[in-house]
């Protein structure tokens, strides 16, 4: 029998909604399970029948389809949502896919581009759910991999891989991922690899100011090819000697990245690199979850807002139910003392997680080092923002231990994907 694929339509255009369903009904593996005229009605919808995807229209009165897909994201987080949208502005885009929305299309798409949509979305949310399944059965996850032949004890050999994630945007990620770097390279003398993950719309290129005429895309394409030397080609030049992984040269190329690859490509990375930064997207999809479930340390970012706290916490939560030891979370206060009625205290209270690191807020130092593509802590090595950067730098540092960390032992557990293979 063919599972259905649950579908909740909404959109205040009735004729759009009508068109919709017809063309849907066509496809033997999708059901149109119910629509609404607006962002509320759409939700109480979802509530109700827990489609297994959402079409969301923008424009809406009452509730419009970003209020919605955020309310979505967080109360009914089994209906996945694919925004359908006129506009095409990379802001616009932006603010959707921050909203929790898996996809966007823009009008006017074809059938095929919906129906492929609506099934790429259905079958990454099932891939997700056995993935969390697996993780969270509190049993061992049932896809141990022995470590391979010789392995055992050779773990500092390894580069280690800093992952840097927020449950909201906007919070500072890529700023003090891309300064961390530079400082990293410059304080230990290491390799020292930056990874841009933010597939669609990441910023470490312009951060930098580096020449984005390749990045993560030209690698892909020959994977089966992919060598030491290959890899440092494809690498932008950073400053203080860092190689920097850029996003595909186009938005939309970032679906032609895959799991798999992020996977072979870490790994390989693992044997160049002593350090490897990893930028992110707030979107917990699979590859943010690969990367997260093998990063050495975690480097969670927050501020000093209502949404950044919430956020948080409920990245903890995932993360918790992801079996992702707290030894291995860095919690970043940044802008520590922007003016706000919260301070650090209150946020690890509301937390109940400790803050391992404050970054002072510094807006004309930032803007100025953001505008001519400088990283601060070069140009202001001795402002307090570059000494806590600094700072930051000591803190991810693996202890240098005789024995092997307990926290190898627990990854050795894991499934050892990015280990040397
Ligand atoms: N410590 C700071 N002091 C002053 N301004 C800051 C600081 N940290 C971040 N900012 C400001 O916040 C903006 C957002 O930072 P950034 O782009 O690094 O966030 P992000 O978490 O990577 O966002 P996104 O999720 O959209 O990628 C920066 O452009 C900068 O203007
Ligand atoms: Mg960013």
């Amino acid at each position: 029998m063919i599972e259905l694929i649950k579908v909740l339509i909404v959109d205040d255009i009735t004729s759009t909604l009508d068109n919709l369903q017809k063309l849907l009904s066509f496809e033997p593996d999708i059901q149109v399970v119910g629509t609404a005229v607006n962002g509320k009605e759409g939700v109480e919808q979802a509530k109700k029948l827990a489609p297994d995807i959402v079409l969301m229209d923008v424009n809406m009165p009452i509730m419009d389809g970003i209020q919605a897909t955020e309310t979505l994201a967080q109360e009914v987080s089994s209906s996945p949502v694919i925004i359908m949208s006129v506009q095409g502005e990379r802001d616009y885009l932006r603010r959707a896919m921050q909203s929790g929305a898996r996809e966007f299309l823009i009008k006017p798409f074809s059938g095929d581009e919906l129906i492929a949509s609506i099934r790429r979305v259905y079958q990454l949310e099932q891939k997700k759910e056995s993935f969390l399944a697996k993780t969270t059965s509190g049993a061992a996850p049932a896809a141990v991999v022995p470590a391979p032949d010789g392995e055992h004890g050779r773990r500092a050999e390894h580069g280690q891989v800093f992952f840097f994630y927020s449950g909201k945007g906007g919070v500072g990620k890529s700023l003090i991922a891309a300064n961390l770097a530079v400082s990293m390279a410059n304080e230990t003398k290491g390799k020292v690899a930056l990874v841009d993950l933010d597939l669609q719309f990441g910023d470490i290129g312009v951060l930098l100011n580096l020449d984005h005429s390749q990045g993560i895309t030209d690698l892909i394409e020959n994977i089966d090819h992919m060598d030491a030397d290959f890899i440092r080609e494809i690498m932008v030049d950073g400053p203080a000697g860092v190689k920097v992984l850029l996003t595909p040269i186009s938005p939309e190329l970032a679906d032609l990245v895959t799991v798999d690859h992020v996977r072979r490509i870490f790994s390989e990375l693992r044997k160049i690199f002593d350090y490897i930064i990893v930028d992110s997207s707030a979107h917990l999809g699979e590859i943010n979850l690969e990367v997260l479930d093998h990063a050495d340390k975690v480097v969670v970012v927050t501020s000093l807002s209502i949404p950044a706290i919430k956020n948080t916490k409920l990245a903890l939560k995932i993360f918790d139910s992801l079996s992702i030891s707290p030894d291995r979370v860095v919690l970043l206060l940044n802008k520590s003392d922007a003016h706000s009625e919260f301070n650090k205290e209150s946020v690890e209270a509301n937390l109940r997680f400790p803050i391992a690191g404050q970054i002072p807020n510094d807006p004309k130092l930032v803007i100025n080092s953001i505008n001519r593509g400088n990283p601060f802590v070069t140009t202001h090595p001795e402002s307090e923002i570059s000494q806590r950067i600094r700072e930051l730098v000591g803190k991810l540092m693996p202890a240098p231990a005789a024995a092997p960390a307990p926290e190898a032992a627990e990854k050795k557990a894991r499934k050892g994907l990015f280990a040397r293979r």
